[in-house]
């Protein structure tokens, strides 16, 4: 530890004028840090808002390149596709999910198109395609019906090769099955995608943080109140997801995540100290609304708060983060 006493020693020196705090600042925060999560829906010309995300919108295929553009001309490395899949296309399989024109699918083809150098990073979970809203498809087990994991496993490794075919860069499995970063490897591996990089949402929390994001989608209303509790993690544990993260590495992770992200902080810590890989984190759905509802009662303030919150995740180990503020931020940063 450092050493020093007060009065000899007084700390609020470095304070005192903004270049010395700029000097002895220990973390920074750039747009090379930021990863946008956007919203893909079906039909043409369409636009329409998130009603629990204010700003935050889902778009069609055709006005994607538009909508993306601004933060293609800010320098955000990646955005990170989710489709709101419509409900007609959803089934208990999930099998929109391995359609080679699905939203993804197209949405990928035409940013690839528009934007070469973007990086596009495809969500691989059963949930936008399921009509019950689950990650993974239903088999009677532990409870009743239970969600099978290795029967998921196949589904997954399909989509996230369709994915890849279609020019999604880095495909990143959110559904917490066990095994799936070694299944779709090699899955990828076996049609020559060897370039394909796999980011794991390693410790990924049953959290209530996604709420927002699951109306976003349309996967609330098929979820009917249930929960993903017998997969995803139980916010209790900590050791647990080191588990999880040494599981994927040995599997052929690239990069692990952390989610969701303000309330998992420690984690990141630990993760990031244990395994010194790329460790990013999310903020979710449910982060980013409480920081907009607060900010549109006049409580705190939008820029200040958002800065702040996403220094958190530099601070605590993140090589990047994947918030719904990136074009916002990455304004305010270059
Ligand atoms: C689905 C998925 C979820 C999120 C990303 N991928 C929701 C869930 O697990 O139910 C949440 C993102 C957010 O809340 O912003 N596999």
């Amino acid at each position: 530890m450092t050493v020093g006493r007060f009065p000899t020693t007084r700390l609020r020196r470095n304070r005192t004028d903004a270049w010395t705090r700029r000097l002895v600042a220990e973390n920074r925060l750039s747009v090379d840090d930021l990863i946008w999560p956007v919203f893909v829906m079906d039909g043409a010309g369409q636009t329409t808002d998130v009603a629990t995300m204010p700003g935050i919108q889902r778009v069609s295929v055709d006005r994607l390149a538009a909508h993306v553009e601004p933060a293609v001309k800010l320098g955000i490395p990646a955005i990170a596709l989710f489709p709101a899949t419509p409900a007609a296309l959803k089934n208990s399989e999930g099998t929109e999910s391995s359609n080679a024109n699905n939203l993804i699918c197209q949405a990928a083809r035409a940013l690839k198109a528009e934007f070469p150098n973007l990086g596009l990073i495809g969500d691989v979970a059963l949930d936008p395609y399921t009509d019950h809203g689950h990650d993974g498809v239903l088999r009677s087990g532990p409870g009743g019906l239970y969600v099978h994991n290795d029967e998921t496993l196949a589904l997954l490794a399909r989509q996230a090769v369709n994915q890849a075919q279609a020019g999604i860069d880095v495909v990143a499995p959110s559904d917490m099955m066990d095994g799936r970063i070694a299944a779709i490897r090699e899955a990828l591996d076996g049609e020559g995608l060897i370039h394909t990089s796999l980011m794991s949402y390693a410790a990924k929390y049953a959290s209530a943080f996604y709420g927002p994001f699951r109306d976003a989608v349309g996967s609330n209303a098929a979820l009917k109140g249930g929960d993903k509790k017998t997969y995803q993690m139980d916010p209790a544990n900590s050791d647990e997801a080191l588990r999880e993260v040494e599981l994927d590495l040995l599997e052929g992770a690239d990069t692990v995540m952390v989610k969701p992200g303000l309330p998992y902080l420690d984690i990141i810590r630990r993760v990031h100290d244990t395994f010194k890989v790329p460790t990013f984190a999310y903020q979710v759905s449910g982060e980013y609304a409480m920081i907009m509802a607060t900010v549109e009662r006049g409580w705190i303030d939008h820029d200040k708060a958002m800065l702040e919150s996403l220094m958190a995740f530099k601070r605590a180990g993140c090589a990047g983060v994947l918030t719904y503020f990136a074009p916002k931020a990455a304004a305010l940063l270059s």
